[in-house]
């Protein structure tokens, strides 16, 4: 992904705060989005639902345009948290595509996922998805067509100190951001 094109937004993990942020995100896709991320046409009920079971049990990423969530990556562990393999998801918003969002989203998710000691990440697109694609060539994945879904296994390195560092301190600077947007947006509300 060439410089050029990219945006200069901030990547962050989502947490329970989020939680509304993330549903209106997901409940804001359009038609044909949500067909490319969950493989049909599903119902607000059922993208409120999931937007809720990120929030409760994977690991999320969130991409931010200023105040704006504009992209998303889901890393899915697995359910006795022994490792081994996971799945992740992408999803960004039409109007931000092509910048290298779900490029960096990618690599914040593969990070969380050697952290936890997966081995194998498995993302799932329909067949057509020309930009899953792309991204999984790029990381070497190993690619097998059934009917019409896509499934690209990707390889995650070993964790390093460095890896645990990095998302570690990742995590503190979004806390102490949080905290200061939040100390800011009450300073704002409070009657002069
Ligand atoms: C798939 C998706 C997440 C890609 O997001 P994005 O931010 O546009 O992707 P990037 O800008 O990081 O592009 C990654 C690579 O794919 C290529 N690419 C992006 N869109 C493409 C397209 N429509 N056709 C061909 N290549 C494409 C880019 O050129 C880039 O290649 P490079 O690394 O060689 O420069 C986005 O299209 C999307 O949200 N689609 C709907 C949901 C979905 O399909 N999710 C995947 C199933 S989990």
């Amino acid at each position: 992904m060439s410089e050029h094109h990219r945006f200069a937004g901030r990547l962050r993990k989502l947490q329970k705060p989020d939680a509304d942020l993330l549903r209106t995100f997901y409940l804001g896709l359009d038609a044909e989005t949500r067909r490319s991320r969950f493989h049909a046409a599903v119902a607000d009920d059922f993208v409120a639902r999931h937007a809720a079971m990120l929030i409760a049990d994977a690991v999320v990423y969130g991409f931010f345009l200023g105040d704006a969530l504009v992209g998303v990556g889901e890393l899915m562990l697995p359910q006795d948290r022994s490792g081994g393999l996971a799945e992740a998801a992408f999803v960004v918003a039409p109007q931000a595509r092509r910048r290298g969002i779900a490029t960096r989203l990618m690599s914040a998710v593969l990070r969380s996922a050697a952290n936890r000691r997966c081995r194998t990440l498995s993302i799932v697109s329909l067949r057509d998805n020309w930009a899953m694609r792309k991204i999984a060539s790029n990381l070497s994945a190993r690619l097998s067509i059934a009917f019409d879904a896509l499934e690209a296994e990707i390889a995650v390195p070993a964790p390093t100190a460095l890896s645990v560092l990095r998302e570690a301190m990742a995590d503190v600077s979004d806390t102490l951001v949080s905290l200061a947007e939040d100390a800011g947006n009450r300073r704002q509300a409070a009657p002069a």
